[in-house]
């Protein structure tokens, strides 16, 4: 007779993640990353990359999914930033990458008047 989970162990709920927390910190002047350019911050102890696409902020952690090369060292090419060690391009919209595998986790940016806030991940 095998283990029935639901019989033998009622409580059971799976093996629990930690919850995942964020807080917004403020990052800066706007004026800080021109229109075109990426600029390298350092917020809760995190390295932080900003691009500025379009007009448009856009964050993630400072760190290529490949080999982990700086991604503030790369260049926006239109909708992707271009990580300098590789060459691989990630989209400044979702994150996404060609090799399926690999994806930037954008972080929130929100704008208030000349300043701007970035909503990065915490341990809890
Ligand atoms: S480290 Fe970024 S593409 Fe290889």
């Amino acid at each position: 007779m095998g283990i029935d989970f639901l019989r033998d162990f009622p409580d059971y709920e799976g093996e629990k993640k930690p919850e995942k927390i964020s807080r917004w910190f403020l990052a800066g002047e706007v004026s800080r990353v021109p229109r075109g350019k990426i600029r390298r911050y350092v917020l809760a102890g995190r390295p932080v990359a900003v691009f500025n696409r379009d007009g448009e902020l856009v964050a993630c952690r400072d760190k290529c999914p490949h080999m982990g090369a700086d991604l503030s060292m790369g260049r926006i090419v239109g909708e992707f930033v271009e990580c300098a060690w590789h060459q691989w391009r990630f989209s400044l919209v979702d994150g996404r990458c060609k090799k399926e595998w690999a994806c930037l986790e954008l972080y929130p940016v929100r704008v208030t008047g000349s300043s701007f806030e970035i909503e990065i991940p915490v341990d809890p």
